[in-house]
C-alpha cells in the first residue's frame, strides 16, 4: 500500500521543481545534491503526512477515564424527545452520533462491499476513474491547493439521475449500473435521515417552517456530494506512530455545506476538535452514523450551531473505510441567518453571500483555513 510507484507518480511535480532549481551542468555540487535528492525522493517523503506538533494535545483518556471527558452525544432518532438533545449537541459540539436511524443495514453493507472491491483493484484501473474533477477517483492529493492526506477516495454526484456510463461509474466493469444503484439506495436513505434531523432541529427551535433547512437538500438543484474515503494501512510508519506522531489521513477542516452524515467501518481514526482546541478521538461504530454541523448551518443559525473541526488519523496496521453524504444548498441560495430566529436587535454576524460564492472561496483555500472568517462581519463594539 505504501509502494514507491505510487509516490513517484504522485510527486512527479516535485521533480520538475527541483530540476528547474538546480542546473547540474553548471555546478558539481548541485549535481550531486540533485542526485542525492532524487535518491532520497524515490523514498516516500512520509513526513509530509504527519501532523504538525500542536499546542493542544489529543485527549486519549476516552476509554480509561470517562469522567475527565465529555461524551459525544448519542441521539436516538426513534424517540421524539430527542429534539432537545439534538439542538444541544449542535450548539455544544456541532457533532453527534445517531442510533435507530432507519437506514437499512443491507444498503450500507452493499455499498461497503462494492467500495472495498473498488479500492482493492489495481491502481491502473482506479486511475481510470480519475481525476476527481469534479467527480471521480483521487489519491492523496486533496483539492488543488497543496493539501495531502493518506487517503484514496471517490467523489460522486449525489444527484440520483446522473449517468452510470461515464467515469467513475463506468470503471466498475462488470456492472456499473449496479454500483450506481447501490449508491442511489444509500444516498436516498441517508438524505432522508439528514432531512429528518434538520426538521427536528427546526421544530425544536420554533422556526416558522419545519422544512426551512431540509428543503435546501430536497431541492432539485441541491449541490450535494457523496464521498467514499479509503485510508490504507501503512506499516512503514509504525515506528513514527510509536513515537506518538500521527499519520494524517484527512487534515483538519470544517465542512462547508449544511450537514454531513458519516458512516465508517469498524476502524478508529476520526477525531473532533472541542471548543478549547483539544482533539478527541471518536470511537468507531459501524452500525451508527455521525453527523457534523456544516459552516452553512452555522451561518443560518447566526452562530448558535457550530460547524465542527475534524480530521482523520490513518493507521499503520488497519485500513478504514468511510462514506460521507454532504448535504448542500442550491448554488444560487443566499446563505444568511434566518429572520425567524433573530431575537430583538440581533444583527447578522456574517456578510451576505450565496452558496456559489462560499463554495468557490472554500475551493480556493487550504483545508485547515478558517474559511468562514472571510465572511464574518467586523464587529464594532
Ligand atoms: C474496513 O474496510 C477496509 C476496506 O474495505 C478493510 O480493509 C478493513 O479490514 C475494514 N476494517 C474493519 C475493522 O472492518
Ligand atoms: C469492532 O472492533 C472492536 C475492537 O477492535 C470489537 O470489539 C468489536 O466487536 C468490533 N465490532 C464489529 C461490529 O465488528
Ligand atoms: C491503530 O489501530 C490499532 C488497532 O486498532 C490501535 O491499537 C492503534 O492505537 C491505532 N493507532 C493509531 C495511531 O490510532
Amino acid at each position: 500500500m505504501c509502494s514507491y510507484s505510487l509516490f513517484t507518480s504522485t510527486f512527479s511535480p516535485f521533480f520538475i521543481i527541483l530540476i528547474s532549481f538546480f542546473n547540474p551542468k553548471k555546478n558539481h555540487f548541485f549535481s550531486s545534491f540533485l542526485l542525492s535528492t532524487m535518491v532520497a525522493i524515490s523514498k516516500p517523503p512520509i513526513e509530509l503526512f504527519f501532523s504538525k506538533p500542536s499546542s493542544k494535545p489529543t485527549n486519549n483518556n476516552n476509554n480509561n477515564n470517562p469522567l475527565s471527558f465529555p461524551t459525544i452525544p448519542i441521539i436516538d432518532l426513534s424517540k421524539s424527545d430527542s429534539k432537545h438533545l439534538l439542538v444541544k449537541a449542535c450548539q455544544e459540539f456541532g457533532f453527534f452520533k445517531v442510533i435507530n436511524h432507519g437506514v437499512p443495514m443491507q444498503s450500507i453493507k452493499k455499498l461497503e462491499s462494492q467500495a472495498t472491491k473498488f479500492f482493492s483493484s489495481p491502481l491502473s484501473l482506479k486511475q481510470k476513474a480519475g481525476p476527481p474533477n469534479p467527480f471521480g477517483y483521487g489519491n492523496r492529493r486533496l483539492g488543488s491547493n497543496g493539501d495531502f492526506g493518506w487517503v484514496e477516495y471517490l467523489l460522486l454526484n449525489a444527484k440520483l439521475e446522473s449517468d452510470h456510463k461515464s467515469p467513475p461509474f463506468s470503471v466498475f466493469e462488470e456492472n456499473p449500473e449496479d454500483f450506481r444503484g447501490v449508491v442511489n439506495d444509500y444516498v436516498t436513505s441517508v438524505k432522508k435521515m439528514a432531512c429528518e434531523i434538520l426538521e427536528m432541529l427546526a421544530d425544536e427551535m420554533g422556526l416558522e417552517a419545519r422544512n426551512v433547512f431540509s428543503k435546501l437538500l430536497m431541492d432539485e438543484e441541491s449541490d450535494s456530494v457523496f464521498r467514499v474515503n479509503y485510508y490504507p494501512p501503512c506499516p512503514e510508519v509504525q515506528e513514527h506512530e510509536s513515537k506518538g506522531k500521527k499519520l494524517i489521513g484527512f487534515g483538519e477542516h470544517t465542512d462547508p455545506q449544511i450537514i454531513s452524515v458519516l458512516r465508517s467501518n469498524n476502524t478508529s481514526g476520526l477525531e473532533i476538535s472541542l471548543r478549547d482546541g483539544t482533539w478527541v478521538p471518536v470511537p468507531s461504530d459501524s452500525s451508527s452514523f455521525f453527523v457534523n454541523v456544516g459552516d452553512s448551518l452555522q451561518v443560518m443559525t447566526n452562530g448558535r450551531f457550530k460547524s465542527v473541526k475534524h480530521r482523520v488519523v490513518a493507521n499503520s496496521s488497519k485500513s478504514r473505510l468511510s462514506m460521507i453524504y454532504f448535504g448542500g444548498p442550491p448554488l444560487s441560495e443566499k446563505i444568511a441567518p434566518l429572520d425567524s430566529l433573530m431575537v430583538g436587535e440581533e444583527a447578522s454576524l456574517y456578510k451576505e453571500f450565496t452558496w456559489f460564492e462560499y463554495r468557490k472561496s472554500a475551493f480556493n483555500s487550504r483545508l485547515s483555513d478558517n474559511r468562514l472568517s472571510l465572511f464574518e462581519k467586523i464587529r464594532t463594539t
